[in-house]
């Protein structure tokens, strides 16, 4: 966070994801981003270690006698120690198996945003909308972003994902239409009508999913997987590479996993919108990101015709950045 960052007293977004923790903030008529890996490693505490990551200004704290290193800095130096990095997160909210989880989330955030410029300062987060038959733990979740957003001294709102999509990608049609964040623990869906959520969920099937099937049947580990996919994949059938393949069966799953549910969503809701025009559907998080996603995705829909008429289909322009555009977007109303 820079100065300006410090005295910024406007309303700020921020996207708490599986995988990044992304803050916007609107500064000189433009919306501006910052975002750290939802991530860390621990190592054994030294203080001739301790006092080498200070002076290189690496992002870490030290905890119950262990240095633990968080954000974008997790990642560069799991490399140097050979060692995995962890997350705080897991299926879009905290895990409950790691115990460091709530500590590592308050620190990115801390460092993102910092403590609130005035007692009125708002700032909308993104929380998870439920799963499909499970309790993933969402009000917990919710609870604890919460406060340590009020504690940092913040006028804290929750957003599900896929409302800050509308509200990110929608403004044109008043906010009506479906949005859909393709992220790394899950994939958020909202279809809204003049920015009010009439059908809500997510699906379990995403990013991570991807990478951690294709690791199985690849024999490789999952991280392996995660960087393959992130620098060349694109989704364009069979090459004949193994892990391309792996990757390729396993997007296919996530497509099918996610047209289906939305559909079986949309016919079953109670209060289902009857639209007099056709609605467009918006596509963005990282998962959306590799060519050929979107033409996947429209080929699957159409063979699973869905109860409502779509205007269009298209990706945002900006997938990483949209849900915490959105959620600074709502929180800007
Ligand atoms: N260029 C890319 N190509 C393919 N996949 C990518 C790319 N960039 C990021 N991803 C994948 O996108 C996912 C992360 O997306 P995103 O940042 O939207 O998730 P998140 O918001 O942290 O997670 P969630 O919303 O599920 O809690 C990861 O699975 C990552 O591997
Ligand atoms: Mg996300």
């Amino acid at each position: 966070m820079n100065k300006a960052d410090q005295d910024y007293a406007q309303p700020l977004g921020l996207d708490v994801g599986t995988s990044r923790i992304v803050a916007a903030r609107f500064i000189d008529k433009k919306y501006q981003y910052e975002s750290q890996l939802n991530a860390f490693i621990t190592l054994p505490y030294s203080a001739l270690a301790e006092s080498m990551l200070r002076r290189d200004n690496v992002f870490h704290e030290v905890r119950h006698g262990e240095i633990v290193v968080a954000g974008d800095d997790a990642a560069k130096f799991a490399e140097v120690f050979h060692v995995e990095t962890r997350r705080p997160m897991a299926n879009g909210v905290l895990n409950p198996r790691e115990p460091h989880s709530l500590p590592v989330v308050r620190s990115i955030v801390a460092k993102l945003i910092g403590t609130g410029a005035s007692a009125k300062q708002k700032v909308f987060f993104s929380v998870p909308a439920p799963v499909e038959g499970s309790d993933n733990s969402i009000a917990y979740h919710q609870a604890a972003v919460g406060q340590i957003l009020t504690d940092l001294g913040y006028v804290a709102t929750p957003i599900t994902e896929g409302l800050a999509v509308v509200f990110g990608e929608l403004a044109e049609t008043n906010f009506s239409g479906i949005g859909i964040s393709c992220g790394s623990g899950l994939c958020n869906v909202c279809l809204a009508v003049l920015s009010v959520p009439v059908i809500s969920f997510s699906v379990s099937k995403a990013g991570d999913f991807i990478d951690n099937q294709a690791a199985l049947v690849t024999g490789d580990l999952a991280i392996r997987m995660r960087l393959e996919k992130e620098k060349s994949f694109h989704l364009n059938g069979f090459t004949g590479d193994r892990v391309h393949d792996a990757l390729n069966v396993y997007y296919q799953e996530v497509l099918v996993n996610l047209v289906q549910t939305l559909r079986r969503q949309i016919s079953s809701a109670e209060r289902r919108p009857s639209f007099d025009q056709a609605i467009p559907l918006v596509l963005s998080g990282g998962t959306a990101v590799p060519q050929g996603f979107l033409d996947q995705f429209t080929k699957v829909l159409r063979s699973h015709e869905l109860p409502v008429r779509l205007s269009e289909v298209r990706l945002s322009p900006d997938p990483l950045n949209s849900t915490a555009r959105g959620a600074l977007m709502a929180a800007l109303c």
